[in-house]
């Protein structure tokens, strides 16, 4: 904390040497993060919680590499491409506190008028490393939430198939626990509902059986909840949210048979029933749902063998 107001200070001094101090303290500004530079000393704070670059500059070209005393999760991060940031700045150092948490990123171009800075960042391209996931995971399952945040869980991790979920927070680029599904899942669908909620379905445990249940995420309340199970236990199927706010559930396999069934999840009711069956069993396929609100299927493998032909429902 220290060493970061000693930073702040300096970043104030900065501003207070040049002719714009008073534009940049009230002002919103669209800035350029240059990280390039920045970039080169990057510690990551999957490495060190406690340590990281950050650009804090006037200049797109300046970046200051920082050692931190707080840890990454008290920063915004605007390290990716073209993310506007509010920033309360201080508009005295007394304030320096409470506000260097924020400053991680400013960087500043000519100002408009408003109370807040923004940040924009758009010189950066290409990929850099954000917070690592708390668990490791393959075949899990990824969606983004309608506040913003994204939502992983399960999949094959150390020890076995994973029922641990965790969110991504984009704005300070860290990951935190959440509950826990009802179930271990692997090779399962994860699709945001209209209404917020994020239904899970099927996969496998032990990779003998298929599951047939299915799970309901609450974003507001941090909480999974059964609900029906599907007609059929599979897994490598799809999940495709219809226009009319059903799930579409296509195809997969069960360990035995693969599926050319479908079915629809009703979430006003919570159930589900088989609909049309696809020309063909499917599993490692695709279904994508049209601006026209079809749903178009590719390919995918049945018995032996990679299918090339697509049909829509
Ligand atoms: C900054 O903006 C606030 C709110 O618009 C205003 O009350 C304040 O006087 C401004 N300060 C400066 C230094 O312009
Ligand atoms: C970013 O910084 C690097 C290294 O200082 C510099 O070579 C490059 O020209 C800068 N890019 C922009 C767009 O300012
Ligand atoms: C990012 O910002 C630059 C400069 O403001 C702009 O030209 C570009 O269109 C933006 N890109 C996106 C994807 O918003
Ligand atoms: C999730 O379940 C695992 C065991 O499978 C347990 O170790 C962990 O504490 C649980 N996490 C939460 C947030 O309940
Ligand atoms: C779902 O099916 C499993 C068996 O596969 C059963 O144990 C469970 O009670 C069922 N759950 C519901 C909500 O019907
Ligand atoms: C797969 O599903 C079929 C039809 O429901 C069933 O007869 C078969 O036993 C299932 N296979 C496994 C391994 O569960
Ligand atoms: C779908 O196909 C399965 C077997 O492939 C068959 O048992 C079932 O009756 C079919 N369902 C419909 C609605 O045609």
């Amino acid at each position: 904390m220290l060493r970061l107001t000693v930073i702040f200070l300096f970043y104030v001094l900065l501003l207070v040497n040049t002719s714009e101090q008073q534009q940049l303290i009230n002002s919103t500004t669209i800035a350029t993060c240059n990280f390039t530079a920045c970039n080169s000393q990057r510690i990551s704070c999957s490495s060190n919680l406690n340590c990281d670059c950050f650009s804090l500059t006037s200049n797109s070209n300046i970046g200051i590499c920082a050692l931190t005393t707080l840890s990454c999760e008290s920063f915004v991060r605007c390290n990716m491409d073209n993310v506007s940031c509010s920033i309360e700045i201080a508009t005295t150092t007394q304030k320096s506190t409470t506000t260097t948490k924020k400053l991680t990123t400013i960087t500043t171009q000519k100002p408009t008028t408003t109370t807040k800075i923004s940040t924009t960042t758009s010189t950066s391209r290409g990929w850099f490393s954000t917070g690592n996931m708390i668990n490791a995971r393959s075949t899990h399952t990824a969606s983004v939430l309608s506040n913003g945040k994204v939502l992983v869980t399960g999949g094959n991790g150390f020890g076995g198939t994973l029922n641990s979920a965790e969110l991504y927070n984009p704005s300070t680029g860290t990951w935190t626990t959440t509950s826990n599904m009802t179930n271990t899942r692997r090779s399962h669908t994860a699709c945001v509902l209209s209404n917020g909620k994020v239904l899970a379905t099927g996969g496998t445990t032990d990779g003998i059986s298929a599951l047939n249940s299915a799970e309901l995420y609450d974003p507001s309340t941090g909480i999974w909840a059964t609900t029906s199970n599907m007609t059929n236990a599979r897994y490598y199927h799809t999940a495709s949210v219809l226009l009319n706010g059903k799930v579409l559930v296509t195809g997969g396999w069960n360990f035995t048979i693969t599926f050319n069934g479908a079915e629809l999840y009703d979430l006003s009711t919570g159930t589900w029933t088989t609909t049309e069956n696809m020309t063909i069993g499917r599993y490692w396929h695709t279904a994508s749902v049209l601006s026209n609100g079809l749903v178009l299927v590719t390919g995918g493998t049945y018995n032996v063998g990679a299918l090339n032909t697509a049909e829509l429902y």
